[in-house]
């Protein structure tokens, strides 16, 4: 396996101490009361874990009942084999044939303050006719379709016609670029592609559809384009391709059968950055994910039936496709959906909204915490927040004075808070408290959840001992793994089975404690995480490399206070090329439009050279150092003078 970096302190330093066992009274009335109760569940996973999942997977529709729990020809998995369902019908028509109809599936409000309330009745009318349009355009079964769309009930709607007629959908966050697009639908293959006249993001309107018809010059393969109005701002339409989605649904029934899929049917493709230039399309399958992502809504987020859970990420990225779309509505949930910024037009938009919506689960980023912090307690306290019981992060490792303020200011030191451990390729949670039962320490996202077996393996694969650091591996397969990466199988056993042969590698650094509780720390390959947002160094390296004026890049991360991790790019120009302030400006958004805005570096640094070992790999550990040991540089106009180090023959080869 690759050798962890050592910039990853393997020994971390990192001791907390505190411990918060679940308040009594949330206790008493939480799904899983106790860690007996965890235990028994967890053990019953492990040891007997077909018997566990078939048991669960029967809450399910199945149109079709499944022979067989669990095909495992390490590293493919199959499950529920032989089993049929749909997970728009389990998402929508099971809800409403069991009476929750005039339930409030999705809450929506607009970044201007528009308001959209879709029961699950009306929820499934507007799949159905949408399902209904798709087919009259021919998609099938089978096909992909795009979507890239501003967050709007519309996303959601498009997610599940799609699934309703067993076409895979790959949503791309509404923040990429035409290049991005492109790319994606390429890969993807799609024949169609769902986006909107534009969106509202901190006031500005993002041009979707433009990006769109850039992206779309050089891709015949995408037939059809529906747009939704909502800027309605003009757009060139091109005809026989482009059709707004009011005039396809129009006369189009609210009713539509749902197509019955095998279990192991792709039910989307949702790409994310690798160590590579080229991004991976994760393939989920319908039966396994869609399992699973329920059962974790429930046992994490404590889901009740009363509940007004909002999180707050966008449909773009796979925490909005698992909880915001399919666990909680597979779990009947009422679901907050907010198109905008969180701190837009003041930074108490997000108390505001919990406030009037009276939110009693709130799932949102350590990045986005941190802001807050940083706005004021002041903007929180305007605020009446008791309608809140349960709080949650994801996407990155947050630091314990976050952890702690977002305890006190935001849950009134009542509710507990979940850390949620799990990635774009696992699913769904797959670390993380159960609020009822794990006593919480500050900073770790304690314990795995049943049928996850997690590791902590040496560079040679072997176990280390309680409180060591190594890289995170799981040991079992599980229902909402990914199951390849599409359109290149042997990227999906290099990447994630080869490192330790017959566990998957996470790519992330962590060490458990004498208490079996995981502490992530970073991680280990040449992937960062930006604001909770993962992006390949690489990625933006080649980005950099298409600008004319650049010989070579190399892109590290570096402690940032906010976003977690900044993006610093060293940049040696070519012949006769003169570094200066303007034209690192003019190569951060380079690399803005070449990807989207999250991927803008915050540092460009000009260097006459860049360290290399004798084999030529960059040594970017060096870099790292460098790239931390100062912020931002004020002055770029000269060239750091690297030559020095870039001539150190360095042993790592
Ligand atoms: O490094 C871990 C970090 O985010 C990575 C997964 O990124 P992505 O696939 O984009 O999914 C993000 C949302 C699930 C992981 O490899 N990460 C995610 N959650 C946490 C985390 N790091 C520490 N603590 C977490 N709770």
């Amino acid at each position: 396996m690759r050798q962890p970096e050592d910039r990853l302190v393997i020994d971390s330093q990192q001791h907390e101490d505190r411990l918060f066992p679940p308040p009594p009274e949330f206790a008493n009335r939480a799904r899983i009361r106790s860690m007996d109760e965890y235990r028994a569940l967890y053990r019953q996973s492990v040891e007997k874990p077909e018997e566990f999942w078939a048991e669960r997977a029967r809450e399910l529709v199945w149109t079709k009942p499944f022979d067989r729990v669990l095909e495992w020809q390490s590293p493919h998995a199959q499950w529920f084999v032989g089993g049929q369902l749909n997970a728009s019908f389990n998402c929508l028509d099971r809800h409403v044939q069991q009476g929750r109809g005039s339930k409030p599936a999705i809450v929506w409000e607009g970044e201007r303050g528009e308001e959209r309330i879709l029961t699950y009745e009306e929820l499934l009318a507007e799949v159905s006719r949408l399902a209904n349009a798709l087919r009259a355009m021919k998609v099938r079964t089978g096909d992909r379709v795009g979507i890239y769309l501003p967050l709007v009930p519309e996303a959601v709607v498009a997610m599940l016609a799609c699934a309703r007629l067993g076409a895979t959908h790959s949503v791309v966050f509404g923040g990429f670029s035409a290049e991005a697009l492109r790319d994606r639908m390429e890969d993807a293959g799609a024949k169609l592609l769902i986006t909107a006249d534009g969106g509202f993001r901190k006031g500005q309107v993002v041009p979707l559809k433009a990006n769109a018809d850039e992206a779309l010059q050089k891709l015949p393969g995408v037939e059809r384009v529906v747009v939704v109005r909502r800027t309605g701002e003009k757009v060139p339409m091109k005809p026989g391709r482009d059709i707004y989605w009011d005039e396809a649904v129009r006369g189009q029934p609210a009713t539509c059968e749902s197509v019955a899929l095998d279990a192991e049917h792709a039910l989307f493709i949702l790409y994310t950055s690798g160590t590579t230039g080229r991004p991976k399309g994760v393939v989920h399958a319908t039966g396994g994910y869609l399992l699973q992502t329920a059962l974790t809504t429930r046992w994490v987020f404590d889901l009740r039936e009363d509940d007004v859970y909002w999180c707050t990420a966008d449909v773009g990225w796979i925490t909005g496709h698992s909880y915001v779309v399919y666990g909680p509505l597979a779990e009947g949930a009422t679901v907050v959906l907010y198109e905008g910024a969180l701190n837009h037009p003041e930074p108490n938009r997000i108390w505001d909204i919990v406030e009037r919506r009276r939110v009693s689960i709130l799932y949102t980023a350590p990045t986005a915490i941190r802001g807050f912090i940083k706005a004021g307690d002041d903007w929180v306290k305007q605020h009446d927040l008791s309608s809140l019981r349960l709080l949650g992060t994801v996407g990155e490792p947050i630091n314990p004075e976050a952890w702690m303020w977002y305890r006190r200011v935001v849950g009134g030191e009542r509710c507990p808070i979940v850390d949620t451990w799990w990635q774009t390729e696992t699913g769904a949670i797959a670390v993380a408290p159960l609020p009822g039962a794990t006593p919480t320490k500050p900073g770790s996202a304690t314990l795995p959840l049943p049928g996850i077996e997690i590791e902590i393996v040496d560079s040679a694969g072997r176990p280390v001992p309680p409180g060591e650091g190594g890289t995170l591996v799981l040991s079992r397969p599980w229902p909402s793994m990914l199951r390849t990466v599409h359109n290149d199988p042997k990227r999906y056993m290099q990447q994630y089975w080869s490192q330790v042969p017959g566990r998957y590698f996470t790519g992330d650094g962590a060490r458990i404690d004498a208490d079996g509780y995981l502490w992530l720390m970073g991680r280990i390959d040449d992937v960062i995480n930006v604001a909770g947002h993962r992006l390949g160094t690489a990625e933006i390296e080649s980005a950099l490399a298409r600008h004319p004026v650049v010989a070579e890049a190399a892109v590290v991360g570096r402690p940032d206070e906010l976003k977690g991790t900044g993006i610093c790019a060293f940049v040696t120009l070519k012949e006769g090329k003169v570094a200066s302030t303007e034209l690192a400006a003019e190569l951060r958004s380079h690399v803005a439009k070449e990807i989207g805005a999250i991927a803008r570096p915050d540092d460009i640094r000009f260097a006459d050279a860049l360290p290399k070992t004798r084999s030529g790999k960059i040594v970017r550990r060096l870099l790292r150092d460098l790239a931390a040991g100062r912020e931002s540089q004020g002055d770029v106009s000269t060239l750091e003078d690297l030559s020095v180090i870039a001539a150190l023959r360095d042993s790592e080869e």
